[in-house]
């Protein structure tokens, strides 16, 4: 999978993409992270990507012509499944969207700024707009970094245990059961029996009763999606 991602920013992301599980992933071929930085497509000659809003409004705005120029630079070069842009009012990014994302060969991530973008890029170019939740963010770059890692670590091939991504809190509307390692007591806090137990079935079930009764507790919302 390749993910471009477009930025006003790009110091706030090439630190991450190069590092841990999305380091791994493009090591061994798995994903492809590019930053472009957005100013190197504008035409203005002091390299600006923004100007005042029509209307008289506060703020400023991104430009249209920076941004086509950049995506149609990618598009030239291969098709994108999806042209995703990061601001406040999207749709909230979830683990489903993550798992779709993750089954797509390219994707755009355009990072908002300011006060938004030309609404223009939006109703044209732009396929899906995302939020990671509801707080108002300086830009759209940490969210465009929460999305990659949510994506790229549901690759198969990219976390060395397939199955730990399978198991993960929200794959199944559950929260995730504790879990525990050596000591089996620390300072008289003692691990549940059970999982000392070697009882490979009885732990399963204490497995999914952890889960049912943690997601009941912290997360009731999510047993009900269960349920629809
Ligand atoms: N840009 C600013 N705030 C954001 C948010 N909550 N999600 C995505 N992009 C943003």
């Amino acid at each position: 999978m390749r993910i471009d991602i477009i930025t006003v920013l790009p110091e706030m992301l090439t630190g991450f993409v190069g590092t841990s599980i999305l380091a791994r992933a493009q090591k061994k071929g798995l994903a492809e992270i590019h930053i472009h930085n957005l100013r190197d497509y504008t035409t203005d000659k002091h390299r600006r990507v923004d100007d005042y809003p029509f209307g008289g409004f506060a703020g400023m705005v991104m430009q249209c012509q920076p941004i086509d120029d950049c995506i149609s630079h990618l598009k030239a070069e291969r098709h994108y499944d999806a042209i995703i842009f990061t601001t406040p009012d999207g749709r909230q990014f979830d683990q489903p969207m993550a798992n779709s994302f993750s089954l797509m060969q390219n994707v755009i991530i355009l990072c908002g700024h300011y006060k938004g973008i030309d609404y223009r890029i939006r109703e044209h170019l732009i396929t899906h707009e995302v939020s990671i939740g509801d707080y108002v963010l300086t830009g759209g770059e940490l969210a465009a970094a929460v999305m990659t890692d949510a994506i790229v670590r549901l690759i198969p091939g990219v976390l060395s245990d397939e199955q730990s991504a399978l198991s993960d809190s929200f794959q199944d509307n559950l929260l995730a059961a504790p879990v525990y390692t050596r000591p089996a007591d620390y300072k008289g806090w003692r691990v549940p029996d059970i999982l000392l137990s070697g009882h490979e079935a009885k732990i399963k079930e204490w497995e999914l009763t952890q889960s049912l009764e943690r997601t009941r507790r912290l997360r009731p919302d999510l047993l009900a999606e269960r349920h629809k």
